[in-house]
């Protein structure tokens, strides 16, 4: 007998997106883990976990669930980036592993719920690996809908051009590479997509799935400043945002 724990995909924003396998596994769970929203004050989590919860409220029939807030270790912002992320996630993984022995029993089910799919730009999967080499616990994963595919469905284009391949890249990436054919460009804080050749294509989208979303379309030449300046204008009335959009080089 093992503990059981779920890793549940609830999509980008909207409700809707949940899926029916997502809604099936959080009616069979016990306890939900989410990271502690006192320490993020005044950034998107305090959101986020207010939507996973309604996310739960709307789902689940029997409410005999709990949620366990797990303190969330900061990261260090001295030295290696990749250095850093690790020693953050193995001190993640020893809060996740203590807490999954104490709030769960031995044939306990917990959940983790995963803004968009567990596996796109997300640490949870890499923790519990980590968990389950010291534990004795088991996990699924739920798919869920991406930023990726609310971008495109909500511009209503195909992700790829015909035959060609689609980057999925950061920010920080796109600054230092530059881009080719497509990409998507996620966790990017800079409008990095001002540095590409103005003819290059672009679809924006920001609070995608929610009732706040902005989207725009056109060339980086055309509508790079008004995406700049709607960007800077949500963020500040918000106080957080988040926006991915996706690039098409002009062929030459
Ligand atoms: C840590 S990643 C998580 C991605 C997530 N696992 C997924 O499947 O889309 C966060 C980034 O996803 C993108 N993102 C997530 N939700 C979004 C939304 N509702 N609208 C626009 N972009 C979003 C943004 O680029 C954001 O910086």
């Amino acid at each position: 007998m093992s503990r059981r724990i779920h890793v549940i995909g609830i999509g980008v924003g909207d409700p809707e997106y949940m899926t029916l396998q997502a809604i099936k596994a959080l009616n069979d769970t016990q306890v939900f883990f989410a990271m502690d929203k006192g320490r993020n004050k005044g950034d998107a989590k305090d959101d986020l976990v207010a939507l996973r919860r309604a996310i739960c409220a709307r789902f689940i029939r029997e409410p005999g669930y709990r949620f366990v807030e797990l303190p969330d270790p900061q990261r260090s912002r001295d030295g290696d980036y990749r250095e850093a992320v690790s020693d953050w996630h193995a001190a993640r993984a020893r809060i996740w592993a203590k807490a999954i022995s104490d709030e769960l029993g031995p044939d306990g089910v917990g959940a983790f719920l995963a803004w968009g799919d567990p596996s796109l730009y997300d640490s949870t999967l890499r923790i519990l690996d980590a968990v389950a080499a010291e534990a004795d616990i088991s996990y699924d994963v739920i798919p869920g809908i991406t930023a990726v595919q609310a971008l495109t469905a909500r511009h209503r284009i195909p992700l790829n051009d015909v035959g060609e391949p689609v980057l999925i890249t950061t920010g920080r990436q796109l600054r230092a590479h530059g881009v080719s054919g497509s990409a998507v460009v996620m966790l990017d804080a800079d409008c990095s997509f001002q540095a590409c050749p103005p003819d290059t294509r672009i679809w924006w989208g920001a609070y995608l799935g929610t009732e706040d979303e902005l989207l725009i379309s056109g060339t980086v030449g055309d509508v790079g400043p008004r995406i700049a300046a709607l960007r800077a204008d949500a963020r500040a009335r918000h106080g957080w945002i988040m926006d991915t959009y996706l690039l098409r080089g002009a062929t030459r």
